[in-house]
């Protein structure tokens, strides 16, 4: 038997090699090639100029003269980070768990909880890595819909597709691939909702829902602060968990820091679930979370936050104006996130296609969005996601390329506006 023959087809399928798909492997081949292209598919802040905040490496040099740094730790990792987090987050310690990035915690706590025969509802575009996380744990994926004009989600899309055997509801926001900043009220409806749910499965003996609030982005907003949830959760009817991490808000995806912060209805059993899953890998990684506990208690942090902020807001304010130029483009204004998504009215069939074109053509590398749908709900035409990391003169660069392609490729009288 060869490992080919084993290997396990859904795996095969995860939409995250969607993602990291054609278009990123031209890119992998140009680099080698030695070709340059502007990198507009990246939400890794650290590859432009957002650098790290400068206690976080000092926390993490200080922490090597320890000899504890040496010596296995506790399965939830660094007790000092774990009792900060537990202090930002308004809970006891032992809810919180860390891991290796919000990647690691999410695989961790789909794994922990998964249950045959349950539903899970992401929101559509998702990030890939959830819908995959579903199929590899046999679980149904079901994708509500947002509205592609503001990419808020559509409150009842999201409540008609729930039935007794729905386990979990995805929130995202600031979302990727978006950049929606989702409004108060729909949350407050879902939080509403699960909680109406609830009451009711408690009657009839059925778990309670469980809310997922995805928070990498929480300190990416360009307008309006995003809303805070948790005296919104607090003694409801459901369960819920929050993720967060240092990633994308200290700019540092490399040093893999993410949490998961977990309560509501079910929380012992969740804490349980998720304390065995986090046994197997022994413990973290120590040094890297003195480092993030450094920088979360540095109160350089807040004027480090609003500086990206207000670098990020100036960039996608440029591309707006930029995109509003081009006719065939069409963009969603970003209240958040690192991302944009254009639509462009061209002879293109497919995102993917369109993606590539720009490539090869005009050397730009962006995401097609189709990676973050499932078959169903792609609302139709051909959109790509951009980052709006790049510093300005990058951008300008990258506006007068994609000007320069539409007029090629651009059907007329295609210019309708939507930011
Ligand atoms: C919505 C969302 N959640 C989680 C992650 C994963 O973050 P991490 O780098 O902490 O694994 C990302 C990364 O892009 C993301 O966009």
């Amino acid at each position: 038997m060869s490992w080919k023959s084993i290997a396990r087809d859904d795996v095969k399928s995860f939409k995250t090699l969607g993602l990291l798909g054609e278009i990123f492997r031209l890119s992998m081949k140009m680099q080698k090639d030695g070709e340059s292209f502007l990198p507009l598919h990246l939400g890794d802040p650290a590859r432009f100029d957002f650098p790290p905040l400068p206690s976080f490496k000092d926390g993490i040099i200080k922490a090597l003269d320890n000899p504890l740094s040496y010596a296995y730790g506790n399965p939830q990792g660094y007790m000092p980070l774990v009792e900060k987090i537990a202090d930002i987050e308004g809970v006891e310690p032992r809810y919180v768990f860390t891991g290796n990035g919000v990647s690691d915690m999410m695989d961790k706590f789909f794994n922990a909880t998964a249950i045959k025969g349950t539903n899970v509802l992401l929101p559509a575009p998702v990030f890939a890595p959830y819908f995959d996380l579903n199929t590899k744990n046999n679980i149904e994926s079901r994708l509500y819909r947002c509205d592609p004009q503001t990419w808020q989600p559509i409150f009842n899309s999201l409540e008609s597709q729930i039935d007794d055997s729905t386990s979990i509801i995805l929130i995202n926001s600031p979302n990727n691939p978006t950049g929606a900043v989702y409004q108060e009220s729909v949350i407050k409806a879902i939080i509403q909702l699960a909680d109406e749910i609830g009451k009711k499965r408690r009657s009839q003996n059925i778990p309670p829902l469980c809310l997922i609030f995805d928070e990498i982005y929480s300190e990416h907003y360009f307008d309006e602060k995003p809303t805070d949830i948790r005296p919104l959760i607090a003694d409801k009817e459901f369960s819920w968990v929050v993720f967060n991490g240092a990633s994308k808000a200290f700019n540092a995806t490399g040093l893999r820091m993410g949490y998961a912060v977990v309560g509501g209805a079910e929380k012992e059993a969740m804490r349980e679930v998720l304390y065995n899953e986090c046994i197997l890998p022994l413990c973290m990684n120590l040094p890297y979370q003195a480092g993030y506990l450094a920088a979360l208690s540095d109160p350089a942090k807040f004027d480090y936050f609003a500086g990206n902020r207000a670098k990020l807001k100036k960039r996608r304010d440029l591309m707006l104006k930029a995109f509003a130029k081009i006719p065939g483009i069409s963009a969603v204004k970003p209240q958040g996130a690192f991302y944009m998504i254009i639509k462009m009215d061209t002879e293109f069939r497919t995102d993917l296609d369109l993606g590539l074109s720009l490539l090869s053509e005009v050397k730009i590398c962006t995401s097609q969005l189709s990676a973050f749908f499932d078959d169903k709900t792609h609302p139709g035409g051909t959109m790509l996601r951009l980052v709006i990391l790049p510093p300005e003169d990058v951008l300008e660069d990258a506006m007068t390329r994609i000007a320069s392609f539409m007029e090629r490729h651009g059907k007329d009288g295609s210019n309708s506006k939507d930011a």
